[in-house]
């Protein structure tokens, strides 16, 4: 059932609000002031090393956790896709958590990296969205990410509710490991608690997007470019764009723009740079103005004060609500979920069924 919308990619980016408030709460139960992992501890105090592992998009949420989980608790973490971890036989410390991410819980990579790390780390800790799956049963602790059947192929709600549960993952490494004032995390919780609110603003801008999008579904090949967490959402975004679009899309880390990719920058490619008004706002504006000045068509999703600061030369910009530092990559993933669908509508795709792709890869 499509809920009365076109498709069920469109339902479940839709639906984001509502189930993103229930994995919320999950974690932040009662009045929502403290972290609580139902069905079992995880005392991250004298962990290590954490190494996340994960396929696809899962891989893209483990990417951006990285951020949070080394910024905010101080753990280093190692991220790789599953394909490539299971064959390089990677020592496993002593101290070493080992997550795996996975909404289908089915992923044939993810569980063999599962498998190998089995006997090897101290926990083996799952994040999934089928509690009755592979991977969950074959955790020490399954936490689920309560998103809902999702049906579509492209992972969208599946995408938010990972994060949300990575994030507070990670204020909890922080507090067992004394690395956050008791104000500082009631603070984070607190905004935690009203990001459904602002994901619901944001799928307020949908109009916009797809008036934008219809101008993108003429172009064979974007760019997306982000930096610090928002470069593992340009990868998120470039891969949706690609799945259900067929456009050629890549991502960069800003950074990387000058070392080769800058010389693919002509009037033709589209450069969508995801940038919120945060520490690294400066320099991702200059690598786009870099882009402006070799005819790059750059589209800037931005809040309101990174548009009155450098709106000016871009080919089109897409508005998000003011969001704490973060919490950004959870609220920038809809604009990129919606971008991608969109094109894809304008071009005309099987959006839920894109050509070649399955929902679960359960081989290799
Ligand atoms: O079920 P999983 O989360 O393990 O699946 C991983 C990937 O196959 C999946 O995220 C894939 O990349 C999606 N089609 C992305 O939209």
């Amino acid at each position: 059932d499509k809920g009365g919308h076109k498709h069920f990619m469109a339902k479940e980016i839709a639906e984001q609000p509502t189930v993103l408030g229930e994995a919320i709460r999950h974690y932040l139960p009662n009045d929502g002031t403290q972290i609580c992992l139902p069905g079992g501890d995880l005392d991250f105090s004298k962990v290590k090393r954490l190494v996340m592992v994960a396929c696809g998009t899962a891989s893209y949420a483990c990417l951006t956790a990285k951020y949070w989980f080394e910024q905010i608790a101080g753990i280093p973490v190692e991220v790789d896709v599953a394909s490539e971890f299971r064959y390089r036989e990677p020592p496993i410390t002593e101290g070493t958590v080992a997550l795996f991410v996975s909404q289908s819980g089915e992923t044939a990579d993810t569980l063999a990296a599962l498998r190998y790390c089995s006997g090897k780390a101290d926990r083996i800790v799952s994040v999934i969205n089928v509690p009755e799956s592979s991977i969950a049963r074959e955790s020490d602790l399954a936490l689920p990410i309560l998103a809902g059947a999702e049906i579509g192929v492209a992972s969208t709600k599946a995408f938010t509710c990972q994060l949300s549960v990575l994030l507070i993952l990670a204020l909890k490494a922080a507090q067992d490991r004394g690395q956050l004032g008791a104000e500082e995390l009631n603070q984070h919780l607190c905004d935690l608690r009203a990001l459904p609110g602002l994901i619901n603003q944001a799928i307020g801008s949908e109009s916009k997007i797809s008036q934008v999008a219809a101008k993108l579904a003429e172009t064979r090949d974007i760019l997306f470019l982000g930096r610090g967490r928002m470069f593992p959402l340009a990868l998120e975004g470039a891969l949706k764009l690609k799945e259900i679009s067929y456009i050629h899309a890549e991502a960069y880390a800003s950074g990387e723009l000058k070392h080769g990719p800058i010389a693919l920058i002509d009037q033709h490619v589209p450069v969508v740079v995801l940038a919120p008004h945060d520490e690294l706002y400066d320099k991702s504006i200059s690598n786009m103005q870099e882009v402006m000045a070799r005819a790059g068509k750059v589209l800037l999703i931005t809040d309101a004060k990174g548009l009155k600061d450098g709106a000016e030369g871009t080919w089109d910009t897409i508005q998000m609500p003011q969001v704490s530092d973060i919490l950004s990559p959870i609220l920038y993933a809809i604009p990129a979920q919606l971008l991608a669908y969109h094109t894809a509508v304008a071009k005309g795709t099987d959006v839920d069924q894109p050509r070649n792709l399955a929902k679960s890869v359960t081989v290799e």
